[in-house]
């Protein structure tokens, strides 16, 4: 069958973004070709096409880490060591795919799709695996989040920010949000019901003392969590502030997005130079610790997805918030509006 695909040639530039038909085989052992209705963007793509992360593809691929649709038809089975596909013919679902996801139709392993929610759209279903597990992943599985902790949330208006925000008060944690606009502070205030003093707008030339009154507010004299992928001069004041015990979890550096659409920006390297630096050592004294994480190397431990999907909707009780929709044909324009930094929830293509 044809399909419809946005591809890149080569990373450096978005501006190399084509969308182009092209032949899909049909699906393999153990796969189901899906027809896509939903695809789900990630600040990673964005990257990934800049040539600025470091798992993208050499040479040309179709960006995209995630996606929902139907299954129009299954593979023959796989390895007799696979276990059975969870999903038949004609079910609605999503699933990751380690790139390929901006595309009308592509085939993946059907043991790593899950079935969509009963309510959720298919734009639902594809803001929901990536940005879910790594708010899931990196606060449950890593930071192993307490009732009661109090937990410093970087980007909380962004799409794993909000996923995060949910988890958070699933699990009984207080939760100071921060984020890089006005707009946002107001939405997190008037639609998701945080508290004024409990969201700052970051000000670099004042970041400690907006965190210092944060914390007042909050009743408490340190954070137990900082789960933080801005990076850049933000860290180290937030890091100052853990308490004994506390867990700094590090999985992105949105800081270090260039400001146009090539790659070459000659402020990274200053930043790059000025990045956050931690003693190892100090951690003892301090009793702190430093983690990080890149959800793709669950690519590699496809086994644990499905034990994954359903330990996170264990604490995701509610569907992601979908910020803003593009038709499919407006991919490029979608992928600028999450590169400038202004958009809430998720961005999702619709096909
Ligand atoms: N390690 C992993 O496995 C993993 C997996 C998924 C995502 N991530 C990371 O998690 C973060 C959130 O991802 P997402 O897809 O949900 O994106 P998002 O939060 O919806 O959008 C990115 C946000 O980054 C913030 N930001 C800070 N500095 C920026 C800059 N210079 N340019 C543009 N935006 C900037 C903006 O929010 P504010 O200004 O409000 O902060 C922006 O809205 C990203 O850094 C991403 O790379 C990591």
């Amino acid at each position: 069958m044809t399909r419809t695909v946005w591809r890149i040639d080569r990373a450096g530039s978005l501006d190399r973004l084509r969308r182009q038909d092209e032949a899909l085989p049909p699906p393999g052992p153990g796969e189901a070709r899906v027809r896509v209705e939903a695809v789900g963007l990630n600040f990673a793509d964005v990257f990934a096409c800049l040539g600025l992360y470091s798992a993208t593809p050499k040479g040309s691929f179709v960006p995209g880490l995630e996606f929902a649709g139907t299954v129009e038809a299954l593979g023959p089975p796989g390895a007799a060591s696979t276990p059975a596909p969870a999903v038949c013919e004609g079910d609605a679902v999503f699933g990751m795919t380690r790139f390929g996801a901006y595309a009308t139709a592509l085939n993946a392993p059907a043991r790593l799709l899950g079935r969509i929610p009963a309510g959720w759209t298919a734009a639902d279903a594809a803001a929901f695996p990536v940005q879910g597990l790594t708010a899931w992943y990196g606060l449950v599985e890593l930071a192993r989040v307490a009732r009661g902790e109090v937990v410093l949330l970087q980007s909380a208006a962004g799409g794993v920010g909000l996923l995060a925000l949910t988890i958070l008060r699933s699990l009984g944690a207080t939760v100071v949000c921060v984020v890089g606009r006005e707009t946002k502070r107001r939405f997190l205030i008037s639609e998701r019901g945080v508290a004024p003093d409990l969201v700052l707008v970051r000000d670099r030339r004042r970041f400690g003392d907006e965190l210092d009154g944060a914390l007042s507010a909050a009743g408490a004299d340190g954070f137990d969590v900082v789960f933080d992928a801005v990076a850049g001069p933000f860290l180290e004041p937030a890091f100052a502030r853990l308490r004994p015990r506390g867990r700094l979890v590090v999985y992105g550096a949105a800081d270090f997005m260039p400001r146009g659409r090539r790659r070459a920006d000659p402020r990274l390297l200053l930043k790059y130079l000025r990045r956050p630096t931690i003693d190892p050592l100090s951690l003892m004294t301090a009793n702190r610790s430093v983690m990080g994480f890149n959800l793709i190397w669950l690519w590699n431990q496809a086994h644990r997805l499905p034990e994954a999907y359903a330990a996170l909707e264990r604490v995701c009780t509610e569907p992601p918030v979908v910020g803003r929709r593009f038709p499919f044909d407006e991919a490029p324009a979608a992928m600028a509006w999450l590169k400038s930094g202004e958009s809430m929830g998720k961005v999702v293509l619709e096909v």
